[in-house]
């Protein structure tokens, strides 16, 4: 007997129908994919597997037996557990606070108040059984991607789950933070906890699950073993057809191009980031890799403005700048693709259509007047080059999926025709269709002249799409590598075996 078996599920959304006619089962103790195109389905299925949605049709089994999942109460009584694309923790609560939120704390007999210590305990050998570490007295907000992963993989190991949803965990961990989490999911496997798992990293599928089902378009597609397909047919199902590789960037001469950005001994109040050398030419792609904490992120905050410096010089287009701000980034043309799409990047009550020409509006505006045509076609075009799955462009990006959502990011990145790009993790969450979209555009736009600095936990894909790169480690860039003929391993020897002499590699080519 399954463990859960789906059948028949459908679910819409005013007419349309996100998912139809989809069946599935999963077994304790199995690793079980889900894949597809962003906006296939993969986040609305899991929501109604967990109570938040109500399907339209269809029958869902727990042991054999038929039940209703009113609530993510339904859900989670009967040990099916979520984490989420879009960490749900209170992020001003300690790890241990969010361990025991909204389950009954353990309580005095005679005594109000909370019994701390005994949560701390059980906290304490829980991690212990399960081999992890996570802080339980840092807040939420301070903890690092891994960490909040964990963290609520922990909660949900603690309501005693025997299934677990996760969707896509690993978008934002480097490969040693993706290690520590298999780590685990193989640890919970074994003890019998089934898992769905929803991923756009395919090589993740094949290294831990047994079965992979693929949705298109709300529909199941098939499921298969995983040794009766490779990646190339997945892609297939996925997208309904071939991918054509964008294959590896043009040799592109640009040394005797002008810089666009120099940073020299950078550092940060924060000093999240203690010393980065960086230049980026004209029509050049620079590559920032390196783990977990490295400072990449606060490195581009600190260029684009909103991470002040203390030390170090920062030069665009040969003018020093003293203090950027956003305000000056704009005037130069700089633009930011932020990781953080939710917090920064997008106004979640707003239209796509506003929100990719928000940059822009003032080119639309005629004696005071936003020419609205013009406006839309322009957010049409950018709609479909993208693959945007929406209905209309008037729709709230607020109902987009994870990775469309992203999308409408970076196409608000494009529409504003910087110079200098700073990218950072701008394929977070997008499908490996539009992944190599995104890597044709960025590279179209430096062979327009446009610089990019791209910055990316994922090597393989930094290796894909840039010029040359820079890895940074414990806030220092540590070392600069053409891309050229580069492979990872070579990259990673640089990565764990911090070489004194990679030093003066630094700045090599200047
Ligand atoms: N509340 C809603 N109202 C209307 N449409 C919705 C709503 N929620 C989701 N959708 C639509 O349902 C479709 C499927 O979305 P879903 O989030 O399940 O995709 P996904 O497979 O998880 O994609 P991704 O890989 O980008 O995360 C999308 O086209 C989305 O716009
Ligand atoms: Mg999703």
């Amino acid at each position: 007997m399954s463990l859960l078996k789906v059948s028949e599920l459908d679910k819409r959304f005013g007419k349309n129908y996100i998912l139809s006619g989809v069946s599935l089962s999963i077994e304790s103790g199995e690793i079980h994919a889900l894949v597809g195109e962003n906006g296939a389905g993969k986040s609305t299925f899991i929501k109604i597997m967990t109570g938040v949605y109500q399907p339209e049709g269809g029958e869902i089994f727990w042991q054999g037996e038929k039940v209703v999942l009113k609530s993510p109460r339904d859900a989670r009584d009967l040990g099916i557990s979520v984490i989420h694309q879009d960490r749900h923790l209170v992020p001003y609560f300690t790890g241990l606070e969010n361990l025991y939120l909204g389950a009954n704390y353990p309580k005095r007999k005679f005594w109000p108040g909370i019994r701390w210590g005994i949560m701390r305990e059980e906290a304490e050998r829980l991690k212990a059984q399960l081999g992890i570490e996570v802080p339980l007295e840092k807040q939420a907000q301070d903890m690092s991607p891994t960490e909040r992963t964990l963290l609520e993989i922990l909660r949900a190991v603690r309501v005693g789950s025997k299934l677990l949803f996760l969707d896509e965990p690993t978008a934002s961990l480097t490969d040693q933070e993706t290690e520590t989490l298999f780590r685990l999911l193989l640890h919970l496997k074994s003890q019998g906890t089934a898992i769905i798992y929803v991923t756009h990293r395919l090589d993740e599928i094949f290294r831990l699950a047994e079965r992979i089902t693929v949705l298109r378009n709300g529909q199941r597609v098939g499921t298969m073993f995983k040794d009766e397909v490779n990646k190339d047919t997945l892609i297939q199902l996925m997208a309904g057809r071939e991918l054509v590789a964008s294959g590896p960037p043009k040799a592109q001469k640009v040394n005797d191009q002008p810089l666009v950005l120099e940073v020299k001994g950078l550092q940060t109040v924060d000093k999240r980031v203690k010393h980065a050398d960086i230049s980026v030419r004209k029509g050049e792609i620079l590559g920032v890799y390196g783990l977990a904490g490295a400072g990449r992120t606060e490195l581009l905050e600190a260029i684009y403005g909103i991470r002040p410096k203390c030390a170090g010089e920062i030069k665009l287009n040969g003018k020093a700048l003293s203090r950027p701000s956003p305000v000056s980034s704009l005037r130069e043309g700089v633009v930011l693709v932020p990781e953080d799409r939710r917090g920064q990047a997008l106004i979640m009550d707003m239209s796509i259509r506003e929100n990719i020409t928000l940059p822009v509006l003032r080119h639309y505006t005629v004696g005071g007047v936003i020419a609205h045509s013009q406006e839309r076609r322009e957010a049409k075009d950018f709609i479909s080059k993208l693959k945007i799955k929406t209905e209309s462009q008037e729709q709230s990006v607020q109902v987009l999926s994870g990775g469309n959502q992203q999308k409408v990011v970076f196409a608000k990145a494009l529409i504003s025709r910087p110079g200098l790009f700073l990218c950072d993790e701008p394929t977070q969450g997008v499908d490996v269709m539009t992944r190599s979209e995104i890597h044709r555009l960025l590279r179209d736009q430096a062979e327009q002249g446009r610089s990019v600095v791209y910055v990316s936990s994922d090597l393989e894909e930094v290796l894909e799409v840039a010029h040359r790169l820079v890895i940074m480690q414990d806030g220092e860039t540590i070392a600069e590598l053409s891309a050229e003929g580069l492979t990872q391993e070579a990259v990673l020897q640089h990565c764990y075996h911090r070489r004194k002499e990679s030093e003066s590699l630094i700045g090599g080519e200047r």
